[in-house]
Parts: C-alpha cells; sequence; structure tokens
C-alpha cells in the first residue's frame, strides 16, 4: 500500500532529525556533494559555523553565480549550510529564507543566525528559516513572485507530490528568476517496494527522480526548457543498499530551471548571437550557462532563442552584448535531443535532454 504523506514524513523527519547526527553517518555517498566548489564558494564556507557544516547532507552545488541583492529561497535547507552561504552572496541587502520540516535541523540553523551575522559584519541579518512542508508551500504565505532564485539540494526526491513542489516554485519566483537546484535521479521508475524501504528513501534513492518524469514535470509546472548544470554518477558504496537497488543508476545532477515567458519547447534559429563582456566578477574569463552553453570573454556565439533569453530576460542581461533579433526563423537550431540527459549514453554537446 501506498504510504500516506504524513508517514513518509514522519519517516524523513525521523532519519534527518533523529538517525542522523553528522554527515559521516550516512549510509551511501548519494546525499555528498561530488563536486569540488568554486574558489568564491570555498571562501564563504570557511565562515559557515563547525556545527551547520557537520550536518550537511546536499548531493551538489547549488549556489548560482550573480546573486548580489537577490532574495532567495532554500527548499529543505537542513541546518542551513546553504544559506549561510548565500547570505554571503546576496549581501546585506539580499535576502534568504530556509524552509524546512524537521525540527532538529531547523533548531541547529537558527541557533547560528546571530553568529553568522556578526562573522559577515553585517548591522542586520539576512537569513531567517521557517519550519514548513515544501509540498504545502501554499500555507506558508510568501507571495506570488517574490523570490528572484529558489535553491534545493537533495530534498525534491523526499518529497512525494514531486509536481506539487515545481508548480509552486514557478508561482514564487519573479519573472526572469530561477529554480537553480541538485538532486538525485534514476535512469528509470522505481518500484513501490524501494519505495516503501526507509533507509532508501532516508538516502535520497529511492525517491529519486527519474529523470524524463522530471523533465516532463518541469515543463508541465512551467519551466519549459531545463537546463542541467553537471552531473556525477552516485556510487551507493553499501552491498546491502547496492544488492536492493540491482541495476537502478542513480545520479546527482544540478539543473537551472528558469521562469521565462515565451520559452519554446525546442530551440529554435533566429540567427542570434551574443557576447560575454566577462563583467561577472567570479567568472572574468568565461560564462557558463549549463554544461553545454560556455561563452568565453569577448567572443561573438551563436544561440538558439531559448538560450538568448535566459541571458537577456534574466539578471544575466547586463554582462552580455545582443546581436540580431525575432524577425526570421531559420529553422531548429541544431538536431539532438531524447537520449538520457546523463550518465554514459548521450554527447556532451545535447547533454540536457533539449536540442540545443
Ligand atoms: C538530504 S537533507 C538536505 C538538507 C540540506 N538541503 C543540506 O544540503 O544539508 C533533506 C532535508 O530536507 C528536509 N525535507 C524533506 N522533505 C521535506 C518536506 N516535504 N518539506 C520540508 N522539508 C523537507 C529534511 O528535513 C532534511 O532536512
Amino acid at each position: 500500500m501506498e504510504k500516506t504523506m504524513s508517514t513518509l514524513h514522519n519517516d524523513v523527519q525521523d532519519y534527518y532529525g533523529k538517525q542522523l547526527q553528522k554527515s559521516e553517518d550516512l549510509k551511501t555517498n548519494a546525499c555528498c556533494t561530488l563536486v569540488a566548489p568554486p574558489e568564491h564558494i570555498l571562501n564563504a564556507l570557511k565562515n559557515v559555523h563547525d556545527e551547520v557544516v557537520a550536518k550537511y547532507y546536499g548531493c551538489g552545488l547549488t549556489i548560482p553565480n550573480e546573486l548580489k541583492g537577490l532574495r532567495i529561497l532554500d527548499l529543505g535547507s537542513g541546518s542551513g549550510r546553504d544559506c549561510y552561504i548565500a547570505a554571503q552572496l546576496v549581501g546585506e541587502t539580499g535576502e534568504v529564507v530556509g524552509v524546512d520540516m524537521t525540527d532538529e535541523q531547523l533548531a541547529v540553523a537558527k541557533r547560528h543566525i546571530e553568529y553568522h551575522r556578526e562573522k559577515f559584519g553585517f548591522a542586520k541579518s539576512n537569513v531567517s528559516f521557517v519550519k514548513g512542508n515544501i509540498e504545502q508551500l501554499d500555507d506558508l504565505g510568501f507571495e506570488d513572485e517574490s523570490f528572484d532564485i529558489i535553491i534545493s539540494n537533495c530534498v525534491i526526491n523526499l518529497a512525494q507530490d514531486k509536481n506539487k513542489v515545481l508548480r509552486d516554485a514557478y508561482r514564487l519566483l519573479k519573472p526572469g528568476g530561477e529554480m537553480y537546484f541538485s538532486d538525485v535521479y534514476s535512469d528509470r521508475r522505481i518500484s513501490k517496494e524501494l519505495q516503501e524501504d526507509k533507509v532508501l528513501w532516508g538516502e535520497c534513492l529511492s525517491g529519486a527522480l527519474y529523470w524524463n518524469d522530471f523533465l516532463r514535470s518541469a515543463k508541465n509546472g512551467g519551466f519549459t526548457d531545463p537546463r542541467a548544470i553537471e552531473n556525477k554518477p552516485i556510487t551507493i558504496d553499501n552491498d546491502e543498499l547496492e544488492e536492493k537497488v540491482g541495476e537502478i543508476k542513480f545520479f546527482s545532477v544540478t539543473y537551472r530551471l528558469f521562469k521565462i515567458d515565451g520559452l519554446e519547447s525546442d530551440c529554435e534559429d533566429y540567427g542570434q548571437a551574443v557576447k560575454y563582456l566577462g563583467t561577472i566578477p567570479t567568472d572574468p574569463h568565461a560564462f557558463d550557462l549549463d554544461d553545454h552553453h560556455h561563452f568565453p570573454k569577448g567572443k561573438i556565439m551563436s544561440v538558439c532563442g531559448n538560450s538568448y533569453k535566459m541571458l537577456h530576460d534574466t539578471r544575466y542581461k547586463k554582462h552580455f552584448e545582443f546581436y540580431g533579433d525575432w524577425s526570421t526563423h531559420y529553422g531548429i537550431f541544431e538536431g539532438c535531443g531524447g537520449a538520457m540527459p546523463f550518465g554514459n549514453s548521450i554527447s556532451d554537446d545535447c547533454a540536457d535532454g533539449s536540442c540545443c
């Protein structure tokens, strides 16, 4: 029988509130960040309290660039590590709000608000934590279109109604905003039996998003062209759990989902191009929009209509020069697609399952 939502939430709260005390207590490497953070994130991490870091259970880098002054929501903020990193990057004029449903995790996050305010040299803290269920974001009183960015690190796999989380995230984002999040994905749908296994679920494995269902949900939720940033296979490293999951392959993937009006389902060619000005302080030499759009400073590069909009209709606009318009359509931008967007079965130049 399918678990009720409240049983599932109780199990997750028990796992993250009582069973686990620190990152090392995890039984697999699913909730472990597999990619080295860039220098500015490492520097920000040095200012985060040890107790907060010890209870980090994320699986990727969820902090995009160019954050000064922005308002960020973290879904499933845990002990607050990503919130305290983001708080430094948005600066005193920005704000970070973390939502989590587990009291023990929230207690750690809240305990160190004043420590971080002082450490960052801010007159007033720009971080707050709210107890709540990310599957019922409508209950938390956030205004529609009130966040610039929504981040989340290894949490949506733990939600039963993943579609609702994505729909609500879309509603809460400002136009031109984005959801930028890391999570666990699988190469196939996972059986009900494995979903009932508390450890496999708690370890972020049996709730993993089957990649194609995720792309469909994201698109249905309004995020027409999901872009993958990076992906790494998860190895599990636990004989008993490996035996249970058999041939299922798992990946940690970071996606960015822009909320932009008029994105098309495919990448269409309007003869447009862009030039990166090298003006984002953390990226002076080149800008990466996703895992297959690398813009070296000063180089004019052809882009499809969707990529043009992702740079033109967002906070990145001032860092680019734009060429062309929408007057002539030259056909599809480039053909590829349909294959799994990560793992071995896909070429690097079409790694998000879309076609540009
Ligand atoms: C794997 S941990 C990740 C925590 C944090 N993002 C990090 O990187 O350390 C998952 C967290 O999501 C929270 N969580 C899971 N499902 C949730 C839900 N439906 N609503 C709110 N929080 C949830 C848990 O309480 C836990 O703190």
